[in-house]
């Protein structure tokens, strides 16, 4: 087995310049990546990550490798990889396997390299490096799974994971559904959920990144045009807030009645998405959920319609259908698809139809992964403290451990907290003093 797999090696210095940028806008990563070269603590300890492989992933994978750790990393996304990042880490004596435009073959032909490390613990973004594992422990292979298992070889390289942990919201919802069903092989932890993850990473980081990336697609100007976000979770609120502040019209579409009353009562126009395929002119996917736009609004869209999709999966998008719709498809420039239809209707799709703002742009600004990365490093450090013994499911990032990165990111930002009085504590506990 070869050590890495990515595009170009010599790239590497490239590479090693990108993640020092990052490096520097990650703080607290900086600090736990300290304590764990000083402890050694992950000595003797083995991850098979599946992560975007992008600066600040390396930055991360540093900081493992600092504590001891020996990494296997693959990507999470065919198309998110920065080659140069990969280079360079391959250059440091990182085992990655994954580069920019693979084919499905070649995505999991990755996971089943990084998994071939026979991982202690796992780190995942979108759950598909720990449903191949428990595919194939399981014994319910499908064609990915199949593909996975041919490279692992040994699968009894599998059997010793201790623990794991997830990213992002897809992926929770996936494991947290293997733990419904009992199906769960080892414990998770996850980082998606934690407060200092899901209240920044999510809305404030995809907000800007995903703009980011339909800027650096089209160039289109942003104020005045009608901007149609899907889904009002952390993710599409983030988006729909940053499209605002651009000055667009905005309009959210949501079938949850408490998120649909948040967004009317923060401004934003709430329609369904029947009634806005016919007028939005930028349409932003952020659900987690599958064909949210189709056919039946491919149909009456305008022409000139842009499609974009922030959700985790390429599924949001029904992009086949759109495949099958167009009488021509054209690559104008990089990240945008011209779909023409028998009408003369032009639809673009951006990205093809994957997370726009890792394929269109470079992802979330460093500053806000330096939370979610410090989240995930001092996850793995409690589970190799606990020796993974913890119950088989889906666990909250502890509440001390989530404080802590919160306070570590403000101690670097220089901003002071309030501290409460000996009497305030006590006049919070207290019940009897009335009014
Ligand atoms: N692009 C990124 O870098 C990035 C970052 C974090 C999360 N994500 C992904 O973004 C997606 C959303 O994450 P989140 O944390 O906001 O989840 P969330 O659960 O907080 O929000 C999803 C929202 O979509 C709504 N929804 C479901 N089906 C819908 C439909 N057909 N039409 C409109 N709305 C619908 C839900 O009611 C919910 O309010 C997930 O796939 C997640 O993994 C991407």
């Amino acid at each position: 087995m070869r050590g890495y797999w990515v595009k170009d090696e010599s790239l590497a210095e490239q590479g090693r310049r990108k993640i020092e940028w990052a490096e520097a806008q990650m703080p607290v990563l900086r600090m736990v990546r300290e304590e764990l070269s000083a402890s050694r603590e992950l000595e003797g300890v083995r991850v098979s990550a599946c992560l975007h492989i992008t600066k600040e992933t390396a930055v991360l994978v540093r900081a493992l490798r600092a504590g001891g750790a020996e990494v296997a990393l693959c990507a999470s996304n065919p198309l998110s990889t920065q080659d140069e990042v990969a280079a360079a880490l391959a250059a440091e004596g990182i085992h990655v396997y994954g580069f920019r435009g693979m084919n499905h073959e070649e995505y999991y032909r990755c996971i089943g390299m990084a998994l071939s490390h026979g991982p202690t613990y796992t780190v995942d973004d979108g759950a598909d490096l720990v449903t191949s594992i428990h595919k194939i422990r399981l014994d319910r292979l499908d064609e990915a799974a199949a593909l996975v298992k041919s490279v692992v070889g040994d699968v009894a390289r599998l059997a010793d994971v201790k623990g794991g942990t997830e990213e992002t919201t897809t992926g929770v919802t996936r494991l947290r559904t293997m733990a419904d069903e009992g199906l769960l092989l080892y414990p998770i932890i996850a980082v998606n959920d934690a407060k200092s993850k899901s209240l920044f990473d999510n809305p404030i980081g995809t907000g800007q990144s995903a703009l980011d990336g339909i800027l650096r697609a089209t160039n289109l100007l942003i104020a005045g045009k009608n901007v149609v976000v899907c889904g009002f979770g952390r993710v599409g609120e983030g988006i729909a807030e940053r499209a605002r502040g651009l000055a667009a019209h905005v309009t959210v579409v949501e079938p949850d009645p408490i998120k649909a009353l948040k967004a009317h009562m923060s401004g934003f126009r709430v329609d369904s998405m029947k009634n806005a395929a016919r007028y939005g002119d930028v349409f932003i996917t952020a659900t987690g959920n599958i064909n949210v736009i189709r056919g039946e609004h491919f149909n009456v869209m305008k022409d000139g319609a842009v499609l974009a999709n922030a959700g985790h999966m390429d599924v949001e998008i029904a992009k086949e259908e759109l495949r099958k719709l167009a009488v021509g498809v054209e690559e104008l420039r990089p990240c945008l698809e011209r779909y023409t239809l028998n009408d003369g209707r032009r639809i673009y799709l951006l990205g093809e139809g994957r997370l726009v703002n890792l394929v269109c742009a470079e992802g979330h600004p460093s500053e806000v992964m330096d939370l979610s990365f410090s989240l995930q490093a001092e996850s793995i450090r409690y589970l190799n403290r606990l020796d993974g013994k913890l119950e088989r499911r889906v666990h909250l990032v502890p509440e001390e451990v989530d404080r802590r990165v919160a306070r570590l990111k403000l101690k670097s930002l220089d901003v002071e907290l309030e501290e409460l009085t000996e009497e305030q504590l006590r006049y919070m506990r207290e019940w009897a003093m009335g009014t």
